[in-house]
């Protein structure tokens, strides 16, 4: 079966091919993927340092069919080899998200296909099956994106548990908003990390929210509180090494955040059984949370599993996929109807299979 993905959720326009022949028969999944094509409006974004909804979905009205072509060709196929489509349905900016559907669902219905309305979280933390290692089920994700920190147990497709969640900031948000007090541009998860890199351990003493909560929820805007202090006692001072004061306190910050979600995903490990940990969502390409959790499986005997770098992030593929082995699956698609079915919010569990 070979399906069409597209997602438009926020700011990526992600448009991808999905053959599932390789799922169903031998492994890597990666290889059936056939085409990929992806725009991120990162850089028209920039200027007003976030997501301006409205042009988000303006721009993907602009880019979805040139990248439908792009896949096309890369897959060397045209629309009739194509069996069914999978759209990011939820959650996300209500006006970007009808652009996907609208445009997958017309499609379907002039191709007389299937659609299938993916939930984008699905597709983050189902996106580590197609890495290098596999996980098996059930495992647990930890799904660390720019509007959601979840502890999932994923029992299958369509299977999911959520564990713990975070009760204000997202970690991504976290990441965003600690780089605007450092100065750096949206979206801040990759500078920052890079600047962590260059400042030292020991400088700031950040806090670690809910470390020892006793449950497996997060809450990281005390965090981000904590460094715009630390940035006001800065300018108080008027110390001359500001470089250095920016990675030291990058440095704090990253070290504070992993601690805390590398904790609480050994303690969702304890608590269900699981052996493997799937890592999704754009904060996992982030190093220091790689590193770390790989320390943490070599010393405590787990294994850590991890979506193909440039699929963290939002894109197509997820989608096709998650689409793709849902079909698969559950024969979950529904005929198009035409109708406007988003749902900005949406709650991944209300979804399960069984
Ligand atoms: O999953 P994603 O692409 O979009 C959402 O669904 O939110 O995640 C975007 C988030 C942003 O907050 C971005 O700063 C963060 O992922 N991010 C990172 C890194 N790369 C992206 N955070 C930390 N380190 C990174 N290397
Ligand atoms: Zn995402």
């Amino acid at each position: 079966m070979i399906v069409l993905g597209i997602e438009t959720s926020c700011d990526e326009t992600g448009v991808a091919i999905y053959n599932t022949m390789p799922w169903e028969n031998a492994q890597p999944a990666s290889q059936g993927i056939l085409g990929q094509a992806l725009h991120s409006q990162i850089a028209m974004h920039r200027k007003y340092g976030g997501v301006v909804p409205e042009l988000a979905s303006r721009d993907h009205v602009r880019r979805v069919l040139p990248l439908l072509d792009e896949s096309l060709a890369q897959s060397g196929l045209t629309l009739k080899d194509i069996d069914a489509l999978a759209y990011t349905q939820g959650p996300g900016l209500a006006g970007a998200l009808l652009v996907g559907s609208a445009f997958a669902k017309s499609l379907a219905q002039g191709l007389n296909l299937p659609s299938i309305g993916v939930h984008h979280l699905e597709g983050h933390l189902l996106s580590p099956l197609l890495g290098e290692t596999a996980p098996q089920f059930p495992f647990i994700a930890l799904l660390v994106s720019g509007g959601h920190t979840q502890l999932m147990k994923v029992s299958g497709v369509g299977r999911y548990e959520l564990l713990g969640e975070t009760l204000d900031d997202a970690a991504g948000e976290a990441f965003d908003k600690t780089a605007k007090l450092l100065g750096l541009d949206y979206p801040g998860g990759t500078a920052i990390s890079k600047l962590a890199e260059k400042g030292r351990s020991g400088q700031f003493d950040l806090p670690r929210p809910m470390l020892h909560s006793g449950d497996l929820d997060f809450s990281f805007s005390g965090l981000k509180t904590a460094v715009l202090n630390q940035v006001k006692k800065f300018q108080e001072k008027n110390i001359s090494e500001v470089a250095q004061f920016h990675a030291d306190l990058a440095r704090a910050f990253v070290e504070s955040l992993v601690a805390v979600l590398v904790s609480k995903s050994e303690k969702a490990l304890k608590q269900t059984g699981c052996k493997h940990l799937v890592l999704a969502g754009g904060v996992g390409a982030n190093l220091q949370l790689r590193a770390a959790l790989n320390e943490k499986a070599t010393k405590n005997g787990f294994e850590v599993h991890y979506p193909p770098l440039d699929l963290c992030t939002d894109n197509g593929v997820m989608i096709a996929f998650a689409g793709a082995l849902r079909l698969l699956v559950a024969n979950n698609g529904s005929t198009t109807s035409g109708a406007f079915d988003i749902k900005p919010r949406w709650d991944l569990q209300s979804n399960n299979l069984i």
